[in-house]
């Protein structure tokens, strides 16, 4: 019913069954969050527990390092989920009556691992989860926020390649909520783990989500980066979704970016300087070194006057100004912005130019859905490198 096109609803209506899953594709990557996000009952849980067959499905194939989950006995499913696969519940499902060690080394006990070696792993995920000194407590003696640790260091002691987490903290207070994320955050860049999350808060996902699937009714809306999501939604069932979202907080420098052009290289001399500026009516212009790193501004007027006075641009040279890096938020962005008179120029790491930041594009930005595509950095330094004094002096000839 589903391939001649019924809804979810209709079919429902029809048969008083439910669609959990219809044409779901994708790829996780390995070492990535890949979030699952939609609302109650578009499918999430049901998705999720297909990865390791708690709910099998009815076609398609779930390939984890090639392997088919789909095909597999009961005994190969049970290897999986204890070795490569673990799951972190909502719920916790913890023992209530044993200690925090003896809950975080059950998937080990399960494994038939010895008691010396089950408790220095679990020792070492404990420590992972911030639950130093509670060892001995037992899981019912402990708040919410720490049961839910307990729960991530159970998972974490198997050292699976996969963590899969359904809500993991949607029961957790807000304030620990976001400590939790936080902190999965940042275990997460030490582990790298491959990581499926289900969240219905969009926040949390894109918190969390290196990308992120939106599902609807059983199908995926949407797969993409929280800054594609963002900026271009494919539907309206995801453009309402991100309608309240603070798009400062998750677009960066990078996204709203131009092409740092022009500049003028610190070994030009100040008639090229004013050339290019003259050439595209602009009133200061950003220098770089041989290597594209920035090492300043020049204004027009000091220009001029520097000139006459036979100076060379390192004399007129404004080194200290702001500058931010490709993956400073724009809510950092937008104050700096109102205070210079000058484009903001964004750098690498290394110091390197890599875009100018105009108020325009800021405003753009936030107002409208769609970013425009920036060059690769290639292109970027193609566009540099013509600009030196000879290309400026043949072209000069030329007209
Ligand atoms: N055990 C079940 N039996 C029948 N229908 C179910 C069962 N579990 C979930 N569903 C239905 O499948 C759909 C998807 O549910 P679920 O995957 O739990 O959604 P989500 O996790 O996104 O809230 C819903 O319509 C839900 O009512
Ligand atoms: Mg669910």
């Amino acid at each position: 019913m589903v391939e001649k096109g019924l809804s979810k609803q209709e079919i429902l209506e029809k048969t008083k069954q439910t669609v959990g899953l219809y044409d779901v594709n994708f790829d996780v990557y390995e070492g990535e969050t890949f979030v699952l996000m939609g609302l109650s009952g578009s499918g999430k849980s049901t998705l999720l527990r297909c990865l390791n067959r708690l709910i099998s499905p009815t076609s398609g194939h779930i390939l984890v390092d090639g392997d088919d989950i789909a095909g597999m006995n009961t005994e190969e499913l049970r290897n999986i989920r204890r070795n490569k696969m673990t799951m972190v519940f909502q719920s916790f499902a913890l023992l209530p009556h044993r200690t925090v060690i003896d809950n975080v080394a059950f998937g080990l006990e399960i494994q038939g691992v010895s008691k010396d070696e089950r408790y220095s792993h679990a020792e070492e995920a404990i420590n992972t989860v911030g639950l130093k000194g509670y060892e001995q407590s037992t899981t019912s003696e402990l708040s919410g926020g720490m049961q839910q640790r307990v729960g991530l260091a159970r998972a974490l002691a198997t050292d699976p390649d996969v963590l899969l987490m359904d809500e993991a903290f949607s029961a957790l207070d807000p304030l620990i909520r976001a400590e939790m994320q936080d902190e999965l955050v940042a275990l997460q860049n030490k582990m790298k783990k491959t990581i499926v999350f289900v969240s219905h808060d969009l926040d949390e996902a894109l918190k969390l989500g290196d990308r992120i699937a939106i599902m609807k009714d059983g199908y995926i809306a949407q797969i993409g980066t929280p800054e594609e999501i963002l900026t271009s939604p494919a539907d309206d069932y995801v453009s309402e979704f991100v309608a309240g979202v603070d798009r400062t907080k998750i677009l960066t420098a990078e996204n709203v970016m131009k092409r740092p052009e022009p500049v003028v290289s610190i070994n030009s001399g100040l008639s090229v300087a004013i050339q290019l500026m003259k050439k595209h009516g602009i009133s200061s212009i950003f220098v770089v070194d041989p290597d594209k790193i920035l090492q300043g501004i020049i204004l027009i007027d000091d220009v001029v006057t520097a000139l006459k006075e036979k100076k060379k641009i390192s004399d007129v040279l404004i080194a200290d100004f702001p500058r931010v890096q490709l993956d400073t938020p724009l809510k950092e962005i937008i104050p700096v912005i109102a205070e210079i008179q000058f484009p903001l120029p964004v750098v690498e790491g290394t110091g390197k130019l890599r875009g100018i930041i105009v108020r325009g594009s800021v405003l753009g930005a936030l107002a409208i859905t769609e970013v425009e595509e920036y060059p690769e950095t290639s292109e970027i330094s193609t566009a540099s490198n013509t600009i030196d004094e000879n290309n400026i002096k043949a072209e000069e000839a030329g007209q």
